[in-house]
């Protein structure tokens, strides 16, 4: 009994700490999403270039939102050629990070 003690503080202690908070979609992943976007997606995304969905046009990605967010992410990633024309994978930036190419796809349906 008189070694249980001991573990049992030390669950205890374990107890304070408290849980790690989940990180929400912050202001600053929405600012690298803006960077991201502005060097490397506005060019098409921007006017419409070669097809693309325009920046804040909520008719040209009603359909696209439906296939939710994941469809979009792995179409902005891997690249895709759709009815309009080619999405190039990391919008040709192949040194992109998934994490930044995703923010760019939330910054831009954040102006939808
Ligand atoms: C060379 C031009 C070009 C660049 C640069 C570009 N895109 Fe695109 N993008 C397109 C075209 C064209 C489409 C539409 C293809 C289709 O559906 O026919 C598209 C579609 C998309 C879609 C919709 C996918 C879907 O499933 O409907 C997303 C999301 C997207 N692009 C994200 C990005 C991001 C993020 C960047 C920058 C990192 C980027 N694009 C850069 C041309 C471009």
């Amino acid at each position: 009994m008189r070694a249980l003690v001991p573990a049992m503080l030390l669950a205890l202690a374990g107890c304070d700490s408290p849980p790690p908070p989940a990180p929400p979609p912050t202001p600053s992943t929405l600012a690298t999403g803006e960077n991201v976007y502005r060097q490397t997606c506005h060019a098409c995304h921007g006017s419409g270039i070669a097809g693309a969905p325009r920046l804040g046009n909520q008719e040209q990605w009603r359909d696209r939102v439906r296939q939710g967010h994941e469809q979009l992410y792995q179409h902005a990633i891997n690249g895709y050629t759709g009815r309009f024309g080619t999405m190039p994978a990391r919008g040709g930036k192949p040194d992109l990070s998934d994490e930044r190419v995703k923010a760019a796809v939330d910054y831009m349906l954040s102006k939808l």
